[in-house]
């Protein structure tokens, strides 16, 4: 078997100055509001930690998990939820916040579990979008970076493969 490599694709400095542009955005989006920032575990754990950040502005946060059926680096349909959110959001402006969105399927089943409990509101948020991958339609509202076709498996800055790569400060592809 041959050893994974990686290869550089997005800087911290890329990230840094896409995640203030995106915070700039949704600021903006939603003046004199009370977002709920909803992080969708374990991927976009560093991404929401410097969103919220950079947005100083009155929010709220919580987390939700959800798992799909596949291998290490593909997404099957079948999705499942691992962790429940803790507060109520009825009636709230909710901001789900992912990692990557590829195929769809986990962003769609959590917003349609979401959307039961009956929030005001409900936009997206990811840093990467790959929507050349997508099979279900889902619409993201503020992506950071849209991936090209032939970009990989990417890992870093909250992404894993295989629970591993989550710290690098940098956006790799994996080879
Ligand atoms: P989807 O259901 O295919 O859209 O995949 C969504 C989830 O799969 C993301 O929230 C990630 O956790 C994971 N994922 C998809 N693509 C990648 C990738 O390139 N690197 C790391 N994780 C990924």
């Amino acid at each position: 078997m041959q050893a994974l490599s990686l290869k550089p694709i997005i800087s911290k400095n890329e990230i840094e100055n896409a995640v203030q542009k995106l915070a700039s955005e949704i600021k903006k989006d939603y003046a004199d509001k009370c977002p709920v920032l909803i992080g969708v575990l374990k991927g976009s754990f560093i991404f929401l930690s410097d969103l919220a950040r950079e947005l100083n502005m009155p929010l709220k946060i919580d987390f939700t998990r959800a798992c799909s059926y596949g291998s290490k680096d593909y997404s099957s349909g079948s999705v499942e939820l691992v962790k429940d959110i803790e507060m109520s959001i009825k009636g709230l402006d909710v901001l789900v916040v992912e990692d990557i969105v590829d195929t769809g399927y986990t962003l769609n089943f959590i917003i349609k579990y979401l959307e039961a409990k009956k929030p005001f509101s409900i936009k997206i948020c990811s840093l990467m979008d790959k929507p050349s991958k997508r099979v279900v339609d889902v619409k993201v509202d503020y992506a950071g970076f849209t991936l090209d076709k032939d970009v990989g498996f990417v890992v870093g800055y909250g992404l894993d493969y295989d629970e591993e790569y989550r710290s690098l400060q940098d956006i790799y592809e994996l080879r």
